[in-house]
């Protein structure tokens, strides 16, 4: 059961209401943050509130909140939701309106901030590792809705993972339109090729993740080579392994794409020393 603050009230999932004319609904217009906890602390909150406001400035959205205001909100709706390690998504959209794309029309943003408690994650897709699908549909251009905005229209997203769902993917793998391997439909995507941590760089057409940079931050304080550059097809045949990264998920080891096998098909040695320090640092004294 979630607690949800709409607009500055707390109430229950089932009290959560909004208005049919807000442009988040009708447009898919809004940005969006899902932050979590590791022992009832909020993590890596800095990055997330600015990749809220970058996201909110590239669709020409004011925040009319300072980071200050946003965090009692969150703390608020988290002390009414109670113990336990929460998951907590922060909306931000473009208001209730006429229905007109002229930003005008909306004079004042709408706030949502709804937290659940953190789903639990599979033992076995870290022990094992988990086989993703290569999806045909395209990651949104640059260009279109830029992949950089955490945008609250999220078709894209969930067209892929549609498609990655039938095809028995635990995630669904997408490339941009000029055929680069980018990203996950809700996580980054990350190789280990000849040793060095590889994963495509922004620009591609991607999510800046938060997990992504802590876990390329990690890599670099462990004295692994680190790169980003364009991922196509064929690095997956030669890639020893491969994870994805996302703030939920942490980190997955990928032993399959489709019916191509990474690496011996296992979770590999690169990946297993990142989780572990992952885990060490986050559950560990060293949490910031
Ligand atoms: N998803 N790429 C996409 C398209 C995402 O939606 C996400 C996050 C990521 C990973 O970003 P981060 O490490 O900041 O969580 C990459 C969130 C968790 C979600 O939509 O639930």
């Amino acid at each position: 059961m979630a607690v949800v603050n709409v607009n500055g009230r707390i109430c229950a999932e089932q009290d959560a209401l909004i208005s049919v004319f807000d442009h988040g609904f009708l447009f898919g217009d809004g940005v969006y943050e899902v932050l979590r906890t590791y022992g009832g602390q909020l993590f890596l909150v800095e990055p997330h509130l600015r990749r809220l406001r970058e996201s909110a400035a590239m669709i020409s959205l004011d925040v009319p909140f300072t980071d200050a205001q946003l965090l009692a909100r969150i703390d608020e709706t988290r002390a009414a939701f109670g113990g336990g390690e929460h998951y907590v998504r922060v909306l931000l959209t473009r208001g209730v309106g006429e229905f007109s794309y002229d930003p005008r029309a909306c004079p004042t943003p709408s706030l949502v901030i709804i937290v659940k408690p953190l789903p639990v994650q599979k033992p076995e897709q870290y022990a094992q590792g988990v086989r993703v699908a290569l999806v045909g549909v395209t990651r949104n251009h640059p260009t279109s809705v830029d992949p950089r905005i955490k945008s609250i229209n999220l078709l894209n997203n969930a067209l892929a993972m549609h498609e990655g769902l039938r095809r028995g993917g635990f995630e669904a793998l997408m490339k941009n339109y000029r055929g680069e391997i980018v990203e996950c439909s809700q996580s980054n995507f990350f190789v280990v090729k000849q040793g060095v941590v590889t994963t495509p760089p922004i620009d591609a057409g991607l999510l800046g993740g938060v997990t992504r940079a802590y876990v390329l931050a990690l890599a670099r304080d462990l004295g692994l080579p680190v790169e980003e550059r364009p991922l196509f097809e064929g690095d997956l045949e030669t890639s020893e392994e491969a994870f994805l990264t996302s703030t939920t998920k942490e980190m997955v080891p990928i032993v399959a794409v489709d019916e191509r096998r990474i690496g011996d098909g296992r979770p590999g040695p690169v990946t297993t020393r990142l989780l572990q320090e992952f885990r060490a640092r986050t559950r560990g004294a060293g949490r910031d």
